[in-house]
């Protein structure tokens, strides 16, 4: 790995612990104006002091996070989709690798979807992307997206898509947490973060979702709609800042969540 690639790794998972606390925010490229995620620059300032690395598209980096900010960025670059159109799956690339770079990106972030009519296009979307991410020194995160069906995600299922994401030069793979998700973790030979999915039932469901996710090696997290829908989105991201960074356990975390109302 060259230097500059380096670099951008270590940007994204600090040097201390090798682990990071991303935020998701790209939702609204498929989702449009998802609730809480309505004013997008609302909803992200409050979260930054928490936030190692910032996942969102070029359109809400430009108008919604200030220039001055410090916070690292991971830029969604796939999509041609929308939740109202016939196939989630259907992605191309949406953002070149040079306003990648213009925008001082530490990462770009695609989706590929295994199992799906456009499984093909997806891969071969990630192969190219990861061609050009290795010219620039820009590290490539896959998504191992389900779309609607949520139902898929096991154990053997995540496995085979972070593993072949992995295989086709992926240097983060972001998946979801699910029963042995060690298993997930020792077959896939890069980093691997958890996205949180649909917001859970409590803030201790999410909690223990990042906690186990963890324990069992993940190197951090890259949630969205747990945090900001949150009824208490600042003690949220602390909270699971402190499992991340910390090794906070559930109890811990859980204090951080209520001490922060
Ligand atoms: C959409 C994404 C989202 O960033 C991802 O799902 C993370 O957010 P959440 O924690 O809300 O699931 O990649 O494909």
């Amino acid at each position: 790995m060259d230097w500059g690639m380096k670099n951008r790794m270590n940007r994204i998972f600090k040097p201390q612990d090798g682990r990071t606390v991303m935020l998701a925010v790209d939702h609204g490229y498929f989702l449009g104006p998802i609730s809480k995620l309505e004013d997008p620059k609302k909803t992200i300032e409050p979260l930054l002091p928490y936030t190692d690395a910032l996942m969102l598209t070029r359109g809400v980096l430009r108008n919604c996070v200030s220039a001055a900010s410090n916070v690292q960025v991971v830029l969604r670059v796939s999509g041609g989709n929308s939740i109202v159109g016939k196939s989630l799956s259907n992605e191309g690339i949406t953002a070149s690798i040079k306003d990648a770079v213009r925008l001082n990106v530490c990462a770009v972030a695609l989706s590929v979807y295994i199992g799906t009519e456009h499984e093909h296009q997806t891969l071969l979307n990630l192969a190219k992307l990861v061609d050009d991410g290795e010219e620039y020194g820009i590290p490539v995160l896959a998504v191992t997206a389900v779309g609607k069906e949520l139902e898929k995600r096991d154990c053997k299922y995540l496995s085979l898509c972070c593993r072949i994401a992995a295989e086709l030069g992926a240097h983060i793979v972001k998946t979801y947490y699910c029963d042995d998700f060690e298993k997930v973790v020792k077959s896939c030979p890069v980093p691997l973060v958890i996205a949180g999915g649909p917001k859970l039932n409590t803030p201790l469901d999410a909690l223990e979702l990042a906690y186990n996710a963890v324990q069992c090696g993940a190197k951090g997290v890259d949630m969205g709609r747990n945090i900001w829908q949150s009824e208490n989105p600042v003690g949220m991201i602390k909270a699971i800042r402190a499992i991340v960074h910390e090794n906070a356990d559930v109890k811990k975390a859980q204090k951080i969540f209520s001490d922060s109302k």
